[in-house]
């Protein structure tokens, strides 16, 4: 196929399979998650929460009453969460392969120009991966809380609740209330902080930071537990490019079935 000199510098490849397959769904993923998510959360900034449910875009929720922040909610937080998949290295390996050509298969040559890898600025920033990591724990933190909230409906009407004042009898006031109860959105929810877990935990840095980092595990304080700790990291650590499609997935999902029962275009299936 004739082009232009980076295109013919690409195909350069003894590979004789499709290798270009590889490539296919990390646009078609990434690519469609991200112009969702940039709609759905920068653009758009409403529908976000419907009864219990709270969507992972917006969670934690700051200022939804637009106090002080006149934009979407969802751009207050967006650093976190951003900042944890973009400097993932598996992401960073399939985005820089899908993405920049750089290059976009093993064996087959990269784009012309000097590589300078993770030396320069912006791509230096990936080297803050271990931090994105912190922040990551406390994001889990909130989204637990928010799939735990999920299965605690609001009462049906009222709750009424005895208020009795002194020399008064009968029922003086009603309040609102919650009753458990499960709905697809409270398992839809439940499944993302599960699977964002799995991910989190599946991390490299993480599995460094355990034990990857040990050359002698009995040497070292808590070696036993450290041990343990590690080979479940490690476990998880195989699967981690699993986990971060799986938990992409469900993050856009999760927040799209929120969007069609906020919006009136489904009800949410009630289970119990
Ligand atoms: Fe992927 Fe840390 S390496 S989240």
């Amino acid at each position: 196929m004739a082009g232009s000199p980076a295109l013919v510098r690409l195909e350069k490849t003894q590979r004789r399979d499709l290798w270009w397959l590889e490539v296919v769904p990390i646009w078609i993923l990434m690519g469609g998650f991200t112009v969702y998510a940039f709609w759905r959360g920068a653009y758009e900034g409403d529908f976000y929460s419907w009864g219990p449910y709270l969507s992972p875009f917006y969670s934690p929720l700051i200022d939804p009453q637009h106090h002080w922040w006149h934009w979407s909610p969802a751009i207050l937080i967006l650093a976190g969460p951003l900042s944890f998949r973009a400097t993932c290295y598996y992401y960073r390996k399939a985005l820089y392969r899908a993405f920049l050509f750089d290059p976009p298969a093993c064996a087959v040559s990269e784009r012309p120009g000097n590589y300078g890898g993770e030396t320069r600025f912006p791509f230096i920033l990936q080297n803050l991966h271990r931090y994105a990591l912190y922040l990551a724990f406390i994001f889990l933190c909130f989204l637990w809380y928010d799939a735990i909230r999920a299965f605690w409906f609001p009462g049906n009407g009222y709750v009424l609740t005895p208020h009795l004042v002194a020399g008064q009898e009968g029922i003086a006031s009603l309040s609102t209330g919650t009753q458990f109860g499960i709905g697809l959105g409270s398992l839809m929810m439940l499944t993302n902080v599960i699977l964002l877990s799995l991910y989190t935990f599946s991390c490299h840095s993480l599995r460094h930071l355990i034990g990857g980092k040990l050359d002698c595990f009995s040497c070292a304080l808590a070696g036993g537990a450290r041990h343990s700790a590690w080979k479940l990291s490690s476990y998880l650590n195989d699967r981690h490019m699993l986990f971060a499609w799986a938990s992409l997935i469900s993050v856009g999902l999760t927040d799209f079935y929120i969007r069609l029962v906020a919006t009136g275009a489904i009800r949410d299936l009630r289970l119990l």
